[in-house]
């Protein structure tokens, strides 16, 4: 069992509070995403974990041990970072052994780990080339495998994929959530990329300012998302929020929605054209198409109406950039913000 609990933990930097204080609990055996804007404390947290860093209070434990006082490399955990270095005058081949060398592995044991892991990151060719020799996505996943060969209980990592080009990142992003399953190992991944978040985790914890704002499943937090900077973090595009003076428009909106100051809805809960007759909606006069992305079978049409931007999913054939056009939501998939969470944001 490797699950690492944070307990009041906390961190400043002289004068400056990066983490006021929180606890948290990562699971065994699961992808746990630490999601949030840059200089939320994402890499710090990750850091403390591994014992890069040390907390200001509190207490990391790993399989239930306190390892405060215990060094990161005693700690059963991986690193794989943004920036990571291979050693330039190490083949492929010895960078992978390398840790195992410094653990006094066998010469046998160590051939026979590095193939498999050679095999698994599909690097098996490139085995006697040099790092210079090497692909962006290749070096990295060369670092991967050097972080995954030691077997460690809990990997930890901290954008791993952020210096990759786009095409790269999805394939790399997918074969972590693939070796992932395969492995079982606890994981902690740091990201400020939603999409990301929502590929590889089982848990997405979303940070702001050193403060937890929710965890949840993937799906929970973009269902239910707990306040406005979680529902406008989560989701491409982002949720849609209208000022509450639109409720009194909403025929069939909740009614006790005094508190409510800001009402945000999914680009897929809304229609382009007239609400159907018996369709409970919300009809926006004089929207205004400003541009169209072409998905293909559908598109995301970026209107301006006399309440703000919106952006809707439409079926490819009702996209069009001329004109006005009339938007109806689904008032059943309303989202309601208070006072409190507005002020939040
Ligand atoms: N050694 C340090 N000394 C002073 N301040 C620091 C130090 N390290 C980090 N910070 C500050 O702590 C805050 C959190 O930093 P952290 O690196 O954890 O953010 P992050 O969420 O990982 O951001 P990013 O997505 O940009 O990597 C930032 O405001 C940063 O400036
Ligand atoms: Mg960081």
């Amino acid at each position: 069992m490797a699950d690492i609990q944070l307990r009041s933990i906390s961190k400043r930097f002289g004068d400056t509070v990066v983490i006021p204080g929180l606890d948290l609990t990562i699971p065994d055996g699961k992808v746990t995403v630490l999601l949030g804007p840059s200089g939320c404390g994402k890499s710090t947290l990750l850091r403390m974990i591994a014992g890069l860093e040390t907390p200001s209070g509190g207490e990391v434990l790993v399989g239930g041990r306190v390892v405060n006082e215990v060094p990161p490399s005693d700690r059963g955990c991986a690193l794989v970072f943004q920036n990571y270095a291979l050693y330039p005058h190490k083949t492929v081949r010895q960078n992978l052994a390398f840790p195992l060398r410094m653990a006094k592995v066998g010469a046998a044991e160590q051939q026979r780990r590095v193939e498999e892991i050679a095999q698994m990151l599909e690097l098996t060719p490139l085995l006697e080339r040099y790092p210079r020799q090497l692909s962006g996505g290749q070096r990295q996943r060369v670092a991967m495998g050097r972080a995954m060969i030691r077997r460690p209980e809990v990997f930890l990592f901290d954008e791993p994929l952020s210096n990759l080009d786009l095409e790269l990142r999805v394939r790399l992003r997918l074969e972590i959530a693939r070796l992932q399953r395969q492995l079982k190992s606890t994981a902690v991944y740091v990201t400020h990329d939603q999409t990301e978040a929502m590929t590889l985790a089982d848990q997405i914890v979303v940070l702001r300012k050193g403060h937890i704002e929710q965890v949840g499943a993937p799906l929970d937090l973009y269902r239910r998302p707990a306040n406005l900077f979680v529902a406008g973090f989560i989701g491409t595009p982002r949720m849609n929020f209208l000022p509450a003076q639109a409720l009194p428009m909403i025929p069939g909106a909740p009614a006790g929605a005094g508190e409510v100051r800001t009402v945000g809805f999914r680009p897929e809960h809304a229609c382009l054209g007239e609400a159907g007759p018996g369709q409970v909606g919300l009809t926006l006069l004089d929207c205004e198409t400003q541009a169209v992305e072409h998905l293909g079978d559908r598109a995301f049409c970026y209107l301006r109406s006399s309440l703000g931007e919106l952006v809707v999913l439409a079926p490819e054939g009702e996209a069009r950039l001329s004109g006005t056009v009339r938007l109806a939501v689904d008032v059943a998939a309303l989202h309601l913000f208070d006072a409190h969470d507005v002020a939040q944001r």
